[in-house]
This record gives structure tokens, C-alpha cells and sequence, in this order.
């Protein structure tokens, strides 16, 4: 039975209004089936905003009657009001500024900006990203947040010790506006203990290896399990990190993933699993990384021309590696080549000179979306790379073209060749 506090009482009675007060009945109704008994306050909520397609499925062009049906599920349009939290979106659509380079239409670029500015009003800061974590969203141990992108969650869990679960889209939206979400699942310290036990016997040393060894464990992982990982992971690093949990979120769907002496809830193996035996162990080796490779990388060879990098959205590190790879050299010509980052990373990187060098070579620096995300996704390309486990495992399935997967400098040498080498 579901406890309310007399502010979520009255949030329900309307006594605030009739925006929060149809998020909190969404927030009760959700508490409900998951068996919730009380609601727990959320301090930061990263939100799907945006023109994006599946919005079109109200046949409107009154962006609070789309918004009313879509994020809060209310026939009767109702307006925004300002946030109840500390909100920042997600990635969108696509690129606010150079949306023409990605083949959206001025049309598509105006509607896009119509529906940020609209909630820029309400206090939902423009950033764009999924990696909110390196943009100023970071939740502390304990605190509970709402985010819309899987691997922010692993992230944010895992690392951070914050409180958070997988809850979608709309449920975001409804956390935005009242604060509250179903104290359940992650949210309960209890409930955060290892299922599954993954001994790692390879080298683990290159973002690539942390990439394929996420995809790997999310291979053999079963649906509602807690990966504990162990093994010689020394190699431990945030960029390498955000590649490891966004691929382990492409092939499984967990919410925590403990690492044994480097995540906050896993000083040790004991503590990781809370007492419990392992409900299964499994060994992972050289072999199941290079056949998650095959899996990902088509076995062929040949002329190439898109290539993308920034799956998640690249640091500033990143961006800088970037530019010292491609300084002074050229895309080859007919190839397209993106590179994704987070608008207030871009910036750095225009103050750093990084920007320039790498469009210089011809590549295009793009922020806030990516070919998943985007409306535009690179279906006319005859031979597609990237350097990103998860971008290469989603867009493979939306295309009969080869796909390659490969580390960040074979993906740049490809679109300096133009060509796509098996190694
Ligand atoms: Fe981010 Fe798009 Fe990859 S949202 S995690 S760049 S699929």
C-alpha cells in the first residue's frame, strides 16, 4: 500500500497545479504496479527533448497538446510549468546548429528549436547529451535521479552510488515536474547487490577491450541481473568506462554493474554480492571478446564512406586525441566522417583549437544527437564504421550495408583511405 507525504498529497489534490498534479497521478499509478510502498525525492532528472519522430504519432502541430498526450499521457492539453528539479536534456534529434549538414530540413531545424525553447522556459536546460556525467549532472551516493539514456544509469549507479532505475521516457518527464519517483528497485540500497559473478582472464588495457568486454558480459547476462566483474581491470577509467556500460546496456539491460576494488558498493567480492553466493559464474576469455568483435565488425573489405566516432558523445580527452590524429591530414574524398560531442564540449574544444583541426580535415564536428538518435540515419551509405560497440550493434540492424567496428584510429584511418581494411 502506497504511503503519500501531505506535499504529495496535496500535489495530488492540485493544490500546486494541474500539471504537477497529473505527474504525481502518473507517479502513483506507476508506484502501484511496481508494489511500491512510498515515493522518494528526485533531485535530477535528464530529459528525451526534442522534435523527435515519435512524437509525430499526434497528428499536431500545437506543441502542448503533443506534449500533454506524448510525456504526461493527458488528452486535455495542459501547459508546462517550471521544473520541480534539476533538469538537462538528453540527446535530440539533431544538431541544433548544423542540422543541414546532417540532411535534416529548415523546416525539421525550426520545429526542433520550437520544442527546446519551449522547455527551456520551464527551467530544462538545453545540453543535449548522454553523457550528463561530464556536463554537470553528477548525483552523489544516495541521491535519486531520473535519466533517459541506459548507459547514464549503469554510470550513475555503478560509479557514482546514485539511485536510479531504467524508468523511460515519460516517467522522466513526470520526475521533472513533481520530484518524486517509486522508491523501488535501485532506489533501495538492498536491492543493489551482485547476481552474477564475471572472472575476466584477459587483458583488459584499451577502450576498445573495456567496449568489447561490456558487450561480451552483456551477451551472457540473464534479463534482472547485477553483473560483478573481477579480474586484472586496472586499466579502470571514466572514458573507457562510459564505452564499457553503453555497450553492456546494448546487449543485456542491467541497471548496476559492481567492479570489484574499484566501484563504491564493491570494495570486495562479499560485499559486491551482500553475502549471497553468485547465482551463476561464468569465465570470460580473449576468444569471447574477438567473437563479440565478429559479431559487430562485417567480415569484409573495401571503399567506405561514413564514418562516425562519439558513441557515447566524446570528452574532451577524446576530442583532443581526435585532433592529434587527424592534424594535417584529409578525409578522403566521397567519405563522410561525424564526430559526436556534447555542445558545452564542443565549445571547449573550439576554445582549444581541437574543432578546427579536425574540420579542417574535412570530418564535421556534430553535438546534442547521433546516427541513432538522429532522424537522419546514414541508410544510402554503402559501407558504414564506427568505433562504438553499441552505435555498430543498432545501426547494423537498420541497414544492408556492411558494418565495420574497430578502435577509434582504424575508424580515422578509414576515412582518410576511404577504404576499410580487414586486419
Ligand atoms: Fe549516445 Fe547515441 Fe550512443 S545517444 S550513447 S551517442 S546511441
Amino acid at each position: 500500500m502506497l504511503r503519500l507525504t501531505d506535499y504529495e498529497q496535496e500535489m495530488l489534490d492540485g493544490k500546486y497545479g494541474k500539471l504537477k498534479k497529473k505527474a504525481i497521478e502518473n507517479i502513483v499509478k506507476y508506484a502501484n504496479v511496481l508494489g511500491a510502498e512510498e515515493l522518494c525525492e528526485v533531485t535530477k532528472a535528464h530529459v528525451f527533448a526534442g522534435a523527435h519522430s515519435y512524437l509525430h504519432a499526434v497528428e499536431s502541430d500545437d506543441i502542448e497538446e503533443v506534449i500533454s498526450e506524448m510525456q504526461f499521457c493527458s488528452k486535455e492539453k495542459i501547459s508546462m510549468e517550471k521544473v520541480g528539479c534539476f533538469c538537462q536534456t538528453d540527446c535530440g534529434p539533431m544538431d541544433p546548429i548544423k542540422y543541414k549538414s546532417m540532411g535534416c530540413t529548415e523546416a525539421e531545424g525550426i520545429k526542433n528549436k520550437e520544442y527546446l525553447d519551449y522547455y527551456s522556459k520551464f527551467g530544462i536546460i538545453k545540453v543535449g547529451t548522454c553523457v550528463p556525467y561530464l556536463t554537470g549532472f553528477i548525483p552523489l551516493m544516495g541521491e535519486h535521479y531520473v535519466t533517459s539514456e541506459s548507459h547514464a544509469v549503469l554510470i550513475m549507479n555503478s560509479l557514482f552510488g546514485a539511485c536510479g532505475n531504467a524508468d523511460g521516457l515519460e516517467a522522466g518527464y513526470w520526475s521533472a515536474i513533481c520530484s518524486r519517483i517509486p522508491k523501488w528497485g535501485n532506489h533501495i540500497m538492498e536491492n543493489r547487490k551482485g547476481t552474477h559473478l564475471f572472472n575476466v582472464d584477459c587483458k583488459i588495457k584499451t577502450k576498445t577491450d573495456w567496449d568489447l568486454l561490456g558487450y561480451t558480459i552483456g551477451r551472457f547476462l540473464p534479463t534482472h541481473s547485477i553483473p560483478v566483474v573481477q579480474g586484472d581491470l586496472n586499466s579502470i577509467d571514466i572514458i573507457f568506462l562510459k564505452y564499457f556500460y553503453a555497450s553492456m546496456a546494448t546487449t543485456s539491460g542491467p541497471e548496476m554493474c559492481h567492479i570489484v576494488g574499484h566501484t563504491p558498493e564493491a570494495k570486495t567480492l562479499e560485499e559486491a554480492f551482500g553475502g549471497n553466493e553468485p547465482l551463476e559464474i561464468k569465465t570470460i576469455t580473449k576468444a569471447d571478446l574477438d567473437c563479440s568483435r565478429k559479431l559487430i565488425n562485417d567480415q569484409s573489405e573495401g571503399k567506405i564512406d561514413y564514418v562516425s566516432i562519439g558513441c557515447p558523445h566524446l570528452s574532451i580527452e577524446e576530442m583532443q586525441q581526435v585532433a592529434n590524429f587527424m592534424k594535417g591530414k584529409k578525409v578522403a574524398d566521397g567519405v563522410v566522417f561525424h564526430v559526436w560531442t556534447a555542445a558545452s564540449i564542443k565549445a571547449l574544444a573550439d576554445m582549444n583549437g581541437y574543432t578546427q583541426i579536425i574540420e579542417e580535415s574535412g570530418a564535421l564536428v556534430l553535438t546534442s544527437s547521433c546516427p541513432l538518435t538522429s532522424e537522419k540515419k546514414p541508410e544510402k551509405a554503402y559501407r558504414l564504421a564506427f568505433d562504438s560497440c553499441k552505435q555498430a550493434h543498432y545501426i547494423k540492424s537498420s541497414t544492408d550495408a556492411p558494418v565495420h567496428y574497430g578502435e577509434m584510429e582504424v575508424c580515422m584511418q578509414a576515412a582518410i583511405d576511404g577504404e576499410w581494411r580487414l586486419i
